[in-house]
């Protein structure tokens, strides 16, 4: 069993100095290689249905695409200051009612709070960039070594779905915003670490359960507080997606994990844990704070005393842990995950919707799907 400095590199998952302290080294990159360790596997067993629900999942995707090039409302203006304004609500610093005196913040003016707002949008739409490219080789490889027909079939049709996120993420970048960022050395690691694992429902944690699960609340969060309708419809759209991707993932694992002994599940638990302090900690931004000369330490410790904001990150977990809980990993062995999860403040959201089948409640209408075709 290993420790938590062993799982993550640090025995306190709160080390500010330690989290800091990983930083992305090869900003100027341009392809970036990693190891994938895993066996391809060809199955002889073509019966299509085997499995049934992931067979309705696969007949649902393929009526359920779109084209990011011509659903969506491309010629919008798009007045990124505006943006920013109208969501200063949204963002936990500007929320007000926090005491800034004493920190990096306490001399700000308008300015100042409009440019942290701006590269705040910048760095999040790159930051999902990135990770939309992770969910389209993740998921590849999924195509690649689960031994399951019905999920090969499913999860090429999901390899379409990221492609389309990926362009339009990279789209809207370009055309609406102002700057890209690089990856987050958090987020790198965590994609890197699902990639070179040897074991396939692996994969599907570190991705289908633990990525896409905080893209969506991320994205919901996001699509609820912006008025700006591009990205709204943007979002809803791949919103649709996503929830598909999710019960994917609890579909496939729930009937694996049955077969699991105690040790192997123990290693699940022990990655789920080490994806969620990953995710927790690229969630302090800390490439923005270096673009705008702030010292980081000092500008998250700051940012962290606003209420809404420590609610936002709590929130991003709302749909993961909720998902553990079904696949049967909070309470395994002896809740050693429902500890940890407590240990980051988040197991409050363990009753809350699994996403086995909430995909049909975020699914686009006939209405939305007319000109998809
Ligand atoms: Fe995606
Ligand atoms: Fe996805």
């Amino acid at each position: 069993m290993s420790t938590t400095e062993d799982i993550i590199g640090r025995a306190d998952v709160n080390d500010l100095e330690a989290i800091l302290g990983v930083t992305n080294t090869d900003v100027n990159e341009l392809v970036h290689h990693v190891k994938d360790n895993a066996d391809c596997i060809f199955t002889w067993d073509y019966e299509k249905g085997r499995r049934p629900a992931l067979n309705k999942l696969y007949e649902k995707a393929k009526t359920s695409q779109w084209n990011g090039q011509t659903d969506l409302p491309w010629d919008t203006e798009v007045d990124q200051e505006a943006v920013v304004i109208a969501n200063a609500e949204a963002n936990g610093m500007l929320a007000g009612g926090v005491d800034l005196s004493g920190t990096v913040f306490e001399k700000w003016d308008e300015k100042q709070w409009l440019e942290l707002g701006i590269e705040s949008q910048n760095w999040m739409l790159s930051q999902f960039m990135h990770g939309e490219q992770g969910a389209l080789v993740c998921t590849a490889k999924i195509v690649e070594t689960v031994p399951w027909i019905d999920a090969k079939y499913y999860a090429s049709t999901q390899v379409m779905d990221e492609a389309r996120h990926v362009e339009v993420f990279a789209q809207y970048l370009d055309t609406k915003l102002s700057g890209h960022y690089p990856i987050n050395a958090h987020l790198k690691m965590l994609l890197d670490d699902i990639i070179e694992d040897s074991r396939w429902d692996m994969t599907y944690l570190g991705m289908q359960i633990m990525v896409e699960g905080l893209a969506l609340a991320a994205f919901g969060f996001i699509h609820m507080m912006t008025q700006e309708p591009l990205l709204k419809q943007l979002l809803r759209y791949v919103m649709s997606d996503e929830a598909r991707h999710v019960a994917f993932g609890v579909l496939s694992l729930k009937e694996y994990y049955e077969g699991l002994d105690i040790d192997e599940i123990r290693e699940r638990q022990e990655f789920a844990f080490e994806a969620a302090v990953r995710m927790r900690d690229r969630l302090l931004q800390q490439e923005v704070w270096e673009r705008m000369g702030i010292d980081s330490k000092e500008a998250v410790q700051a940012v962290m005393l606003s209420p809404e904001r420590q609610m936002f990150q709590q929130m991003l977990f709302s749909k993961i842990v909720p998902n553990c809980k079904k696949l049967g990993l909070l309470d395994a062995g002896d809740g050693w995950l429902r500890q940890k999860f407590g240990e980051i403040g988040v197991i409050q959201f363990e009753d809350w919707t699994d996403t086995g089948d909430e995909y049909e409640t975020f699914a686009l209408s006939d209405e939305e799907l007319k000109t998809a075709s």
